[in-house]
């Protein structure tokens, strides 16, 4: 009889209820997949009286002790979300000598490294592909099959919530609150979605996938980040009419040893293949010295992606526990490199003005551009109302600082009236 390897759910919400019923679904496999039957034998929950879809009431508990405590075992499995107490129970498990599968980026985004040492140094698997971007195949393919690379960029798509809010906005003509509700009803928003909206969410996937592309430590703090709740429908009118769509972008960059990070909205040209990904679809490129460019695309949110990749990560997991050779595969931040000066990082930028309708006001915007640095590449006057026009300008690319000085000029104009929009503009590396 094949043996059978035993495993802990803690969280039985979208994701680990998703992981719960795909295993149902491919238990049968799993002698012929990893050589030993699989079978999830508890789940810890808050509230254990509510019933859940398809996992027996017998298998619930509201204590970790039961599964810290059952030698039997030997996975835990972590999507509940949140650093407390998701971090001292992974702790916990690894202490124990548990694996560890879990698929939350705020813990990683913040203790990866740490986790990561410990289960190595205890010879124990830590595995997180859920953690970035879904279903899509990301962090193993960085740590595993792309090795053999320098990688010097990786930028995208990587949260579905926006993703799914801003095609709603440009493609349906939606309402940003309602976008956001019907996002929230498919299960792609974090339990308080203003992690989404504000790009938070976005931010600690770019450290995660900065952190594993350069091999060096960067946190989500180190992640200036910019959300979608400023952009308004004019804006996206706007980038229309001049051939572009926006999408929130992420972006680490290896520039010249300097490691550039960043979350904010984008405007990309149509022709740019991140700029058809729609829905709750994300897309990941990655920019490697021998591989050239690639791009992992795929559902980045939702119960069944992700479970697939929590699975996934489960199935690796039993594979090398039954070939002795856990903990192989770990982040490892040997290079050490350092961040670039936030305000160094080149851009083109969208700028949207309103501005007093009077001779002079043009070049006086082109003045304030030119004298700090900040080149021209494009000019749009419209909607003249009594006093007030609105100017459109994209500028070439530029030091963010070099904007931000000109931006704060703007603000000092009595015939500003306001800077209604500041996007940045695909621009390459
Ligand atoms: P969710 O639907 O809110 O589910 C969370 C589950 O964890 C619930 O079952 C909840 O129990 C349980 N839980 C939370 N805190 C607990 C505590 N202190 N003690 C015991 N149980 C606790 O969240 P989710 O969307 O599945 O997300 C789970 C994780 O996956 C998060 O880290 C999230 O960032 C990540 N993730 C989510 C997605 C996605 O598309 N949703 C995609 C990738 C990664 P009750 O049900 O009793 O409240
Ligand atoms: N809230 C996240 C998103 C879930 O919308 O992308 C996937 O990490």
């Amino acid at each position: 009889m094949a043996k059978t390897i035993q495993a802990a759910l803690l969280g039985a919400g979208t994701v680990g209820g998703g992981v719960y019923r795909l295993l149902e679904r491919r238990k049968g496999e799993m002698p012929d997949k990893i050589g030993a039957e699989l079978v999830i034998s508890k789940v810890l929950v808050r509230d254990a009286t509510k019933p859940r879809a398809g996992i027996p009431a017998e298998k619930l508990t509201e204590r970790f002790e039961d599964i810290l405590n059952d030698p039997d075992i030997s996975i835990v499995i972590e999507l509940m979300g949140g650093i407390d107490p998701a971090k001292q129970y992974i702790e916990a498990a690894l202490a124990a000598g548990k694996h560890v599968v879990t698929a939350n980026k705020d813990l990683l985004a913040e203790h990866g490294f740490a986790l990561a040492r410990t289960a190595a140094e205890r010879g124990l698997d830590l595995r997180f592909e859920a953690s970035v971007a879904g279903g899509i195949p990301i962090l193993t393919p960085l740590m595993t099959c792309l090795e053999g690379n320098d990688i010097t960029e990786v930028m995208g798509i990587v949260n579905g919530t926006t993703n799914f809010i801003l095609t709603g906005m440009a493609n349906e003509g939606m309402d940003f609150a309602d976008a956001l509700k019907m996002a929230q009803e498919l299960g792609y928003a974090e339990a308080d979605p203003t992690a989404d909206v504000e790009g938070l969410d976005a931010a600690r996937k770019v450290a995660i996938l900065a952190s594993l592309a350069f091999h060096s430590k960067v946190t989500f703090s180190d992640v200036p980040v910019e959300g979608i709740t400023k952009i308004r429908a004019k804006d996206i009118s706007y980038a229309k009419e001049m051939g572009y769509v926006i999408k929130l972008i992420g972006i680490a960059r290896n520039t010249d040893g300097e490691i550039e990070v960043g979350v904010s909205p984008m405007m990309l040209p149509k022709a740019h293949p991140l700029a058809s990904v729609n829905g709750s679809f994300n897309a990941v490129f990655v920019h490697g010295d021998a591989l050239d460019d690639a791009m992992f695309q795929g559902r980045g949110a939702g119960e069944l992606p992700t479970a697939s990749a929590v699975l996934g990560d489960l199935i690796a997991v039993c594979r090398d526990m039954l070939a002795n050779c856990s903990g192989r595969i770990r982040m490892n931040p040997y290079k050490g490199l350092p961040l670039q000066a936030r305000g160094n990082a080149a851009h083109r930028f969208f700028l949207r003005l309103k501005v007093e309708d009077r001779p002079g006001i043009l070049a006086s915007v082109a003045g304030v551009l030119g004298n700090n640095g900040v080149g021209i590449s494009q000019v749009i006057q419209k909607q003249r109302t009594e006093e007030v026009a609105e100017i459109v300008v994209i500028t070439d690319r530029v030091a963010t600082r070099h904007m931000e000085d000109a931006l704060a000029i703007f603000r000092s104009m009595s015939v500003i009236r306001s800077i209604s929009s500041v996007l940045r503009v695909y621009s390459g590396q």
